[in-house]
């Protein structure tokens, strides 16, 4: 009943929190964050007005506004930022700015304007940007006059007919000014008049159908250090043209990519001659004939773009390129390449020629480029298959640093291919096809690498001295080789004291030896990932687990991903204290043991997604878990029981750590009543709940076993506690009356048997009377006991002067009553009171020790063993049965 009435209640009190929680938003749904209001993408018709007064920064775009009214901005008089782009805003109101005078950024950009209306940015004069790109406008009184700050203005994609934005000069402090995707198709030689106290950074008149550039057209302009003109149609007409405008400017920084320019001639850049051009973006321009001594007027570039063309290298193509330091190639070259084509570019640091066709490197062809420090072949198609120590002899005065060769088609490299490149730090190899047995001598006479990337090529045979004369080694990649044996001694890492980094993932590598990385004590990054490494780890492993991680103090990152390891020894991670990073992903691990992560207290990310891992425990993940700051773990068959996911449910409420897929990935597979849902849902509070119980549980375990285990002792073992409990008390307490001298016994033993083995008793025992030589007297019933005295009493007294009991032990004594009961019970008194050496008994038969125990309360057990005679069935050893029984008789009786 009271639980209903709860469900009743709080569904109701959830319905209405729905019913009224939109009226309580008043449709604000802004997002706001440090005075910055973000309402992009709302759908909005208006500025919200309820937004906070002291707001700087105000996202309106892609709305649905018609108007920027200021009388909307009121409100906003703080605001320093202004984004309406993306809205239907057709027209705008004279004063913009009056109620945001600290506005400096206002974008307008994809809206509909055509006009702007007269003195509409007139209180705008802290604007410092104004985009009014892909609109409509066309440009008309000099809107832009007040804006003695604006330093950005975009006026790309609209409708101007004409450069000139006014007749007044203004803009003073403007940088850039882009007018690209206009309809602009001459400039007239006053069109940059408004801009003559101006020096621009950039004037992009990219996309426009310009046909003419007036005489003097940018000499108006205070200063025009960049000019864009991409997509413009020019040709070699009007670049030449252009060329000449530009003489005696400022420009530095000239870009012509896509201007049709398919020829270059010897006087193109004439024009450019008295500047100090420094840029130049000549790339897509289909370009095939450059004449000899073109860029001769360009002594003060440093960059130049030829990308994307069809240029066919001559000896002269850059002569009096003195100053060039960044030359760009990629794809642009046909046909060869004349020797020493290069060795004008004396300052030349830069060189990419990637993704290119020649026939080859030739003996002088990089000759004179003295200050070359990065040279690029990428994916050249260049008959490369063999590099021989000819192959770059033409940089042996080069201080080369880097030599990117990737995807070459390379396939052998020859001793001391490289060994013209002293200086070089820098070497990549990868993606090519390279396939033979490192020798070591290959890369002799780098004496100052730093990094080798070999990663990505067929097959390479490593051997020990591999690279022995590369010691300097910081960084060896040697992903995906084939090197699948490294079972080399001594390792052919032996040598690389300062290596840091070293990949060997993806080679099927299954036999290694224990002191592979051994002294590399630089070691930070260390790449085993896809490999065959799960023997090496497995307990079963002849001669035990190979523990090849010891001895790497600074291992950081460590990738065991993909190795099919199902066993991890215990001390495999032990040492590596400074690890970060360890991925052990797609494994087949389970069990981890107790204790495995201890050094790894400082983790900050673990990776141990797709295993078999069915439990998660603190004795293994506790420590790890500490520090950590990203958890993978997913797709593991997770084992939802208190043992197994409790600690770790617990965990993963309440950790910070990013763990991707948390809500997803992290699922119980067992037991069926969790299959399928969610380990962070488990519900631990059941567990803890328990923990009293468990703790009773144990309690009254124990009680009740140590409750079974006296009860089975005393049962079975009860008559030699009480027998020596009696012992005891006897010792202590002493029963001094019966204590009596040797010599006060009048027999050696008294003899109990039953009446149906008085033969055997007769026969044997004054056969051993006789004997001279043991001196023995028995006190025999039918002989010794005297007339007239009761049984009783004198079994009493015989018993008392024996010195010990004989016990003749046959199936007739143990149904003999008389012997059963009072015999017995004296015997055992008396062996209490003296020893349990007291008795002595004699088997006749093979009877067992339970019916022993159950006609006489004795037991072999408490009888020491020479005190236990059996008659032998042997004739011959009899003699031996004598002596044994004598000896019986004369021993100490004692207990000890
Ligand atoms: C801006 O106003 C909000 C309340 O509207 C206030 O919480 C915040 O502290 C104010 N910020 C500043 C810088 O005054
Ligand atoms: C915006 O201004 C218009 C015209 O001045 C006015 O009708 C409208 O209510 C204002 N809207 C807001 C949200 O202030
Ligand atoms: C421009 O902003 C400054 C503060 O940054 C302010 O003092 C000045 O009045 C503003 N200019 C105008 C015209 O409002
Ligand atoms: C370029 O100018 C030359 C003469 O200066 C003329 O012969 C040639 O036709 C022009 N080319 C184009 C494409 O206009
Ligand atoms: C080119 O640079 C030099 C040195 O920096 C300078 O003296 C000269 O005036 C510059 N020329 C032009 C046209 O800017
Ligand atoms: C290049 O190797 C050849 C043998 O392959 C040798 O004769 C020649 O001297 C080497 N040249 C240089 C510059 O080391
Ligand atoms: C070599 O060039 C390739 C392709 O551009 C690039 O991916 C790689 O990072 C470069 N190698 C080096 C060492 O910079
Ligand atoms: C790799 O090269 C070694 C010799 O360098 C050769 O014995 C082995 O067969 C090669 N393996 C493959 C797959 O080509
Ligand atoms: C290893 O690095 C140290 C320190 O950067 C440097 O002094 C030493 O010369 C390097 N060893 C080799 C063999 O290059």
């Amino acid at each position: 009943m009271m639980q209903n009435a709860i469900l009743w209640w709080s569904s109701l009190y959830v319905r209405l929190m729905f019913v009224f929680w939109p009226c309580a938003s008043a449709g604000n749904q802004c997002h706001i964050q440090n005075e910055m209001a973000d309402c992009s993408h709302l759908k909005l018709t208006q500025i919200p007005s309820d937004l906070p007064k002291n707001i700087t920064s105000l996202d309106i775009s892609h709305n649905q506004l018609r108007q920027l009214d200021p009388a909307n901005l009121t409100k906003y008089s703080q605001l320093v930022y202004l984004n309406a782009g993306y809205n239907i805003i057709s027209k705008l109101q004279p004063e913009l700015c009056q109620n945001v005078p600290l506005l400096q950024i206002l974008k307008l950009e994809h809206n509909e304007l055509c006009k702007l209306p007269d003195r509409v940015f007139a209180s705008c004069t802290n604007l410092t940007e104004l985009n009014l790109g892909y609109n409509r406008l066309n440009i008309k009184n000099d809107p832009f006059k007040t804006l003695k700050n604006l330093n950005i203005l975009d006026l790309s994609h609209n409708s101007l007919k004409s450069a000139n934005l006014g007749l007044e000069q203004q803009l003073e402090k403007l940088h850039e000014l882009m007018l690209g995707g206009n309809q602009i198709t001459e400039l007239k030689k006053e069109d940059f008049s408004f801009l003559r106290n101006t020096s621009l950074n950039s004037l992009d008149l990219s996309s426009n159908p310009l046909k003419e550039f007036h005489t003097g057209c940018f000499h108006t302009i205070g200063n025009l250090f960049g000019l864009v003109l991409n997509k413009v149609e020019l040709g070699e007409n009007r670049t030449k043209k252009l060329c000449t405008e530009l003489s005696n400017t400022e420009i530095r920084n000239l870009s012509l990519s896509r201007v049709k320019l398919s020829y270059i001639g010897k006087s193109t850049f004439q024009g450019l001659q008295g500047t100090n051009l420094t840029i130049l973006n000549l790339s897509q321009n289909s370009l095939s004939l450059i004449e000899n001594d073109s860029f001769q007027w360009l002594s003060s570039l440093q960059y130049l773009n030829l990308k994307i063309n069809n240029i066919h290298v001559s000896s002269r193509l850059f002569y009096g390129l003195s100053s060039l330091k960044h030359l760009n190639l990629i794809n642009s070259l046909s046909g060869k390449i004349e020797d020493f084509s290069f060795h004008w570019l004396y300052h030349l640091e830069y060189l990419i020629m990637d993704n290119n066709n020649f026939p080859g490197i030739t003996a002088n062809m990089f000759t004179g480029l003295n200050n070359l420090k990065y040279l690029s072949l990428c994916n050249c198609n260049i008959n490369l298959q063999r590099i021989t120590n000819k192959t770059f002899s033409s940089l042996t005065n080069s201080s080369l640093q880097v030599l990117n060769l990737t995807k070459t088609r390379i396939s052998t490299i020859e001793s001391e291919a490289f060994s013209s490149l002293g200086h070089l730090k820098i070497l990549d190899l990868g993606l090519n096809e390279i396939s033979q047995q490192l020798t070591g001598h290959e890369f002799k006479g780098l004496n100052n690498i730093q990094d080798i990337y070999l990663s990505y090529n067929k097959n390479l045979t490593l051997q020990s001295e591999s690279f022995i004369f590369v010691p300097s080694l910081r960084k060896l990649m040697l992903r995906k080789v084939g090197c699948s044996n490294l079972e080399l001694s001594p390792s052919p890492f032996h040598h690389l004291r300062n290596l840091t980094v070293l990949d060997i993932s993806n080679n099927n590598i299954a036999n290694i030896k224990e002191d592979l990385f051994d002294g590399l004590d630089k070691l930070d990054i260390l790449d085993l990932q896809h490999n065959n490494l799960a023997r090496l780890w497995k307990h079963a492993n002849p001669g035990g687990p190979v523990l090849f991680l010891k001895g790497l103090p600074n291992l950081r990152i460590l990738n065991l991903k993909s190795n099919g390891l199902d066993e991890i020894p215990v001390q495999v991670f032990k040492g590596l204290f400074q690890l970060k990073h360890l991925d052990l992903g797609s494994n087949n691990l389970n069990l981890l043991p107790a204790t495995l992560f201890d050094d790894q207290a400082s983790l900050n990310s673990l990776n141990l997604q797709k295993n078999l891992i069915t439990s998660v425990e603190e004795k293994v993940f506790g420590p790890p878990f500490r520090s950590l700051r990203k958890l993978e773990m997913d797709s593991n068959p997770f084992d939802c029981t208190c043992e197994s996911i409790a600690w770790f449910a617990d965990w993963l409420n309440e950790t910070q750590a990013d763990i991707p897929g948390l809500r997803s990935q992290y699922i119980c597979n067992t037991p069926p009543k969790y299959h399928g849902s969610l380990v962070l849902y488990f519900d631990s509070s059941a567990c803890k709940d328990s923990a009293p119980f468990k703790l009773l549980f144990v309690i009254s375990t124990t009680i009740v076993m140590v409750f079974i285990f006296v009860v089975l002792t005393i049962h079975f073992e009860g008559w030699r506690i009480a027998f020596y409990w009696n012992v005891l008390v006897n010792r202590i307490l002493g029963f001094k009356e019966f204590e009596r001298h040797q010599e006060q016994y009048d027999y050696d033993a008294y003899v109990i048997h039953a009446r149906e083995d008085k033969n055997w008793v007769s026969k044997n025992f004054m056969s051993l009377e006789k004997n001279n030589h043991f001196e023995i007297k028995f006190c025999l019933e039918e002989r010794d006991f005297e007339a007239g005295v009761s049984e009783f009493e004198a079994t009493i007294n015989s018993i008392k002067t024996s010195r010990k009991i004989i016990f003749v032990v046959t199936e007739h004594l143990l149904q003999d009553p008389w012997c059963k009961n009072f015999k017995v019970y004296h015997a055992l008194q008396q062996a209490v009171e003296q020893s349990r050496d007291s008795i002595i008994l004699i088997f006749l038969e093979d009877i067992q020790d339970y019916k022993l125990y159950h006609a006489l309360h004795l037991r072999r057990g408490m009888f020491r063993s020479r005190c236990i005679l059996n008659w032998p069935a042997q004739k011959e050893r009899i003699s031996a049965f004598h002596q044994h029984l004598v000896m019986a008789l004369k021993c100490q009786s004692k207990v000890h």
